[in-house]
């Protein structure tokens, strides 16, 4: 199509005779009847337009005037014009006709075929040329799609590879954070674990000294007749026993604490506890009790989570000394393990804990109150007891927001133990004094001499032995009434000693005597209504001896 060379010339034979010339050159030919047949197969393509000049006598052709302006940047379409047969002169309108047509050529008439193949023919190749052009054109174009289409691809694979990298940046920054999380938590509890340690080994020698000092202080003010001996005695007994609630915290913290362990229904403590509290917190603070619906038992030692409950309150109320609300909240919880828990809240709206020194509230002995204020061991002690119960404390708080603090415990079912028989207020040493016998089994001499006086004073007669050997010894010469040991000794420890007597005398009434125990091994061995907790003063020595020949008595 695009090499066409279309004719208009109506009059005459001017058309065959143009046509036949440029075919004898080899040309495509197409005649045209008129203006609108020429305009139709223009739009088809063609290489030229040869046309009489007749044909612009009435001016351009609407159409064409329409297609030459509207060509596109390539295309200058080129035209061969027969002009006028007569010379005469042009009017002005085929002037401006010939001059809006553009790329053309006149050849004057009669036409030598010669000069006509020639016009047509560089015609032809002008419009080649333009064609060529149209050619590049377009290739320069697709080339620049082709272009602007990788740069897209280049730019939304950038985009995707960045959001990927964003993401795994995300994800390790996470990773970062959980495990910096993680290792503070147990370089936190390795911390705990090492003054705990340290504290427990204290507390524990502290605690026999504590208790030889208290016996012997009982011995002065039953014997003394002086009152003012007793009444010095009375004195230092009192301060001996604020030393041993402190190392009763420390034994606590250090989880070394002789724990007896019972089934408690939690929301039944909260409740009773909740009067306690709100005399301790004082007036300006409101207290909440938020309890959940089901029972709440778990395993623990109910003094000891009076102590927590009633440590964590007290700190509550120092931290809004302006009033504010106190929440105790409990809740049962099915962990992702299966594990059921029961969780006890103290909440607070108080001043909160500056972040920097959170780690440390469970250290003992940390504290930011003045002077004689505090201690340092309430915190310590709620961990520890916590810890030692299989279960945990922890602490979130905010700065000038609040604070809570959050134990939980293994959940127990209540039918899993049977209530412990309530101890006979019985006074064996009284009825039964004289052939009453108790064989005491104690490494530290002060302590051991301490009881045995003590025995003696409440009329029981004494036989005694520093370790579980010696111990054994004694126990094969003659069957005592009674067996008291001690817990930690060197060597043989009071369970063990107590397991190896009981092979000899199977029926024997133990008491174990006191302040640093494996509590799940002696109760194990000897049950733990069998317990005296040191350090204890002659009447509960007195009541525990009695009780315990009484419930064997009973057993026999
Ligand atoms: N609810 C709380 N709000 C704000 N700070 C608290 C809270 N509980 C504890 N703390 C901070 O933790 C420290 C340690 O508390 P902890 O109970 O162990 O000791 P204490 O209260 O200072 O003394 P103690 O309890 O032996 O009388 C407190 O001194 C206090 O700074
Ligand atoms: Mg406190």
């Amino acid at each position: 199509m695009e090499g066409r060379v279309l004719i208009l010339a109506p009059h005459g034979r001017d058309a065959q005779v143009i046509e036949s010339v440029l075919r004898r050159d080899g040309m495509e030919c197409l005649v045209c009847g008129d203006g609108a047949a020429l305009m139709s197969e223009l739009q088809a393509g063609a290489a030229t337009v040869v046309l009489t000049e007749e044909v612009l006598a009435g001016g351009l052709d609407e159409s064409l005037r329409d297609y030459l302006e509207h060509q596109p940047a390539w295309s200058d379409f080129p035209f061969v014009v027969l002009a006028m047969r007569q010379a005469v002169r042009r009017s002005e309108r085929a002037m401006v006709s010939l001059q809006e047509l553009g790329n053309l050529v006149i050849l004057e008439r009669p036409v030598n075929p010669q000069t006509l193949m020639s016009a047509a023919r560089s015609a032809f190749r002008a419009r080649a040329r333009q064609y060529a052009s149209r050619r590049h054109l377009t290739d320069i174009e697709s080339a620049k799609q082709t272009v602007e289409q990788l740069n897209a691809d280049l730019e939304s694979r950038i985009a995707e590879r960045t959001s990927d990298l964003a993401g795994a940046n995300d994800r390790l920054m996470r990773e970062i954070g959980d495990r910096e999380r993680i290792q503070s938590k147990v370089v936190q509890s390795q911390k705990l674990e090492a003054i705990g340690r340290l504290t427990g080994g204290i507390a524990h020698d502290f605690n026999n000294l504590l208790h030889a000092v208290s016996m012997n202080l009982q011995f002065i003010m039953r014997l003394a007749e002086d009152k003012r001996l007793s009444d010095y005695a009375r004195r230092a007994k009192e301060s001996v026993d604020r030393g041993a609630r402190l190392t009763a915290q420390l034994l606590s913290f250090s989880r070394a604490q002789s724990l007896l362990p019972r089934l408690h229904e939690v929301n039944t403590m909260v409740g009773n506890l909740r009067e306690l509290i709100e005399v301790s917190v004082g007036s300006k603070v409101q207290v909440h009790v938020d309890l959940c619906a089901d029972e709440a038992w778990a395993l623990l030692d109910g003094a000891q989570l009076e102590m927590a409950l009633l440590n964590m309150a007290v700190n509550s109320r120092d931290a809004m000394p302006d009033g504010g609300h106190l929440t105790i909240r409990t809740r049962l919880l099915e962990g992702a393990d299966g594990k059921r828990r029961v969780q006890i809240s103290v909440q607070d709206t108080g001043c909160g804990i500056p972040e920097a020194i959170q780690s440390k509230v469970f250290d003992p002995f940390f504290t930011t109150k003045a002077d004689g204020e505090g201690t340092g061991l309430g915190l310590s002690q709620v961990y520890g007891f916590a810890s030692q119960s299989g279960g945990s404390a922890e602490i979130h708080s905010r700065e000038g927001e609040g604070t809570t603090v959050t134990l939980q415990f293994a959940r127990a079912t209540p039918a899993a133990e049977s209530a412990p028989a309530a101890p006979s207020q019985n006074n064996g040493a009284t009825t039964s004094s004289k052939r009453t016998e108790v064989l005491v089994v104690e490494d530290d001499e002060a302590v051991r001499r301490g009881i045995t006086e003590g025995l003696r004073l409440l009329n029981y007669s004494v036989r005694e032995a520093s370790d579980g050997e010696s111990g054994l010894r004694e126990l094969r010469r003659r069957m005592p009434d009674l067996l008291m040991a001690d817990y930690l000794m060197p060597g043989m420890n009071g369970a063990e000693f107590i397991a190896a007597a009981r092979q000899i005398y199977p029926e024997i009434p133990v008491l174990m005597a006191t302040g640093y125990a494996d509590m799940a091994e002696v109760e194990r061995l000897v049950g733990v209504q069998s317990v005296l907790k040191k350090p204890f003063d002659l009447e509960t020595l007195n009541a525990a001896v009695g009780s315990e020949l009484a419930r064997c008595r009973v057993q026999a």
